[in-house]
């Protein structure tokens, strides 16, 4: 977000070693109450209607969320045009990797004051209580999402694509009260990453004010590939020969991308609408 030009004032929900793929994790977990304290700080010298945007991702307790909600409707109501962007991080390829307490939370309390929303399909399928197993059911999902207020949900990756490729859904309510809907298909590398859906959903704040929502898109999966691309040939090179690359290995190539990051410049060929 700071190379494409926004000022950014971070809050770390945790502070961490390492990501939690790692065998050990050595750190603190910010509570509710030191939220609450910092945004104190932020309120008493008046800089609360500073911001454009807000963005969360991980959160590990549903208190947390909670005061996360009073700080998104505190700032919307110092700034009507603030854009909230939520990555409501549950779990993946159907279990949670969070407490299932969050689900309620996000479903009834955090989607009504969400602009952007960018869960993966196991996620939605949480929010929603509806299974995906067609394009159609998405669309179904991310009408349900859309009712509840976002004016803008992604699917940031789905099984529905083919062997080759992961397949994102996106669908934008405009101001008129139209929907567009499309899809974009997403070659497939041979690892697991971690730290992709924070890097997409930053890309996406960010582009998201600089083009349409199609063009956005577009930009953040081409920046997205150049990463995991560039990830990949580091970590096989490190890993040498025949030998699968561990953790350290993978760690996402992000400063050595700050061109592709600046500009994501390749078409990435989108399926048909
Ligand atoms: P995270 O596990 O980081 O929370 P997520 O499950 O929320 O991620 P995903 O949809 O899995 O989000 O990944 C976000 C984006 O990262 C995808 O849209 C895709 O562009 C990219 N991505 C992640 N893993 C891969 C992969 N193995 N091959 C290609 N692209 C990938
Ligand atoms: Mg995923
Ligand atoms: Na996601
Ligand atoms: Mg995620």
């Amino acid at each position: 977000m700071q190379v494409l030009g926004y000022e950014v004032d971070a809050i770390n929900s945790v502070q961490f070693s390492n990501h939690t793929q790692y065998p050990h994790i050595g750190g603190q977990i910010l509570k509710c109450g030191e939220l609450k304290e910092l945004v104190n700080g932020l309120r008493n010298n008046g800089l609360l209607c500073k911001y454009s945007h807000l963005l969360t991702g991980y959160i590990g307790d549903p208190s947390f969320l909670q005061e996360t909600v009073a700080v998104v409707k505190e700032l919307k109501a110092l700034n009507p045009h603030l854009v909230y962007v939520c990555d409501p991080v549950m779990g993946d390829h159907g279990r949670f990797y969070t407490s299932e307490t969050l689900l309620p939370v996000y479903r009834d309390e955090v989607l009504p004051v969400a602009d952007i929303v960018v869960p993966n399909q196991f996620e939605i399928e949480c929010l929603t209580g509806k299974k995906i197993a067609s394009v159609c059911d998405a669309v179904n999902a991310m009408k349900v999402v859309h009712d509840k207020g976002p004016h803008t949900v992604i699917i940031t990756s789905t099984e529905l694509g083919d062997t080759d490729n992961l397949l994102m859904i996106a669908s934008h309510r405009k101001g008129d009260g139209s929907f567009v809907r499309f899809q974009q298909k997403i070659p497939v590398q041979d690892a697991v990453f971690v730290g992709t859906g924070d890097l997409f959903a930053s890309l996406l704040l960010a582009w998201s004010e600089k083009a349409d929502i199609k063009e956005a898109c577009s930009k953040v999966i081409s920046t997205m590939q150049h990463v995991l691309t560039r990830t990949l040939k580091a970590a096989k090179e490190l890993a040498g020969e025949g030998n699968k690359p561990n953790c350290m290995q993978l760690e996402l190539q992000l400063i050595q991308s700050i061109r592709d990051i600046e500009t994501p410049t390749t078409p990435v060929p989108s399926a048909e609408d």
